[in-house]
């Protein structure tokens, strides 16, 4: 290989079970890159693996990873840094429980804050470095339309993911100065198994639908965009309503 030649890249999928995760990966060791699958199930993920690998022909791993158990992350950015291969980051993990339900079990606030915002700060604070040190690369997160305004529905996760969207602002400042790209996807309702029969979805977008954008806009170094598009024009009109207006409306 000769020294100019560009280097190997993984993507890694943090929360790789979800499937929107699967199509991302799929989708990315077609354009030609390693995968490594993060996540909890690692029995799910190894039957991605194969068949993501026997499909693409790409190198695909598994790693364990719990997003909120903090204390294993520093050694699992270590296990990422030691890849041959330069590192990109898609982070999508998530949960979300009814707000009712949050209401009376403070237990499901915790894991929807530790699972949503801390989680995710943890893991990507380790990786930082790591792609500072690289000098190029892109991280991408799918966030969601829940974080713009607090909802009387969904309070609880709207604010988990609204933190999370600020932080990632400021990360995008920092990683700027290393040539590093930071992508905030603001989805809407997608149809995965985090939706799978709640009432009251509309204009619900599919997973390849959404893994595609994320990859496109990543690649295109876009800072924040909402998916799909019309999810602007709907958070524009939201926005703009008056408090005093909003407080009464039972969304
Ligand atoms: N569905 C929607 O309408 C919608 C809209 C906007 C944004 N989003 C966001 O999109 C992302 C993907 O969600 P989805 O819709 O594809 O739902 P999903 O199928 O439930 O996926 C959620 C993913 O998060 C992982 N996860 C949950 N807790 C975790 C933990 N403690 N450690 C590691 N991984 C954990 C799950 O892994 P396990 O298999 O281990 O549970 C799964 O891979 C989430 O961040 C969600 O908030 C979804």
């Amino acid at each position: 290989m000769s020294d100019t030649a560009p280097r190997k890249r993984t993507w890694l999928v943090l929360g790789a079970s979800s499937s929107v995760g699967r199509a991302f990966a799929r989708l990315a060791a077609q354009q030609g890159a390693d995968i490594v699958l993060a996540g909890r199930d690692t029995d799910d993920l190894n039957r991605t693996a194969a068949d993501v690998a026997l499909r693409t022909g790409a190198s695909v791993d598994v790693m364990p990873f719990d997003a909120a158990d903090f204390d294993s992350h520093a050694a699992f950015a270590a296990d990422c840094a030691r890849r041959d291969s330069a590192l990109d980051v898609f982070l999508l993990f998530g949960t979300m429980h009814e707000q009712d339900d949050s209401d009376a079990d403070f237990d499901l606030v915790r894991q929807t804050v530790n699972v949503n915002y801390l989680g995710a700060v943890s893991i990507l604070d380790r990786l930082a470095p790591i792609l500072e040190e690289q000098g190029d690369g892109r991280v991408v997160v799918l966030s969601s339309v829940a974080g713009d305004r607090g909802r009387r529905k969904n309070y609880l996760y709207g604010s988990a993911k609204g933190a999370l969207n600020l932080y990632l602002q400021g990360l995008r400042a920092r990683l700027f100065e290393a040539g590093v790209s930071v992508t905030t996807v603001k989805a809407g309702f997608l149809d995965t198994d985090m939706t799978f029969g709640l009432p009251g979805l509309f204009l619900v977008a599919s997973p390849q639908e959404c893994a595609e954008a994320c990859l496109r806009l990543s690649a295109k170094g876009r800072e924040t965009a909402y998916f799909p598009k019309f999810w602007f024009l709907i958070m524009t009109i939201i926005k703009s309503i008056p408090e005093p207006i909003f407080k009464r409306l039972s969304i």
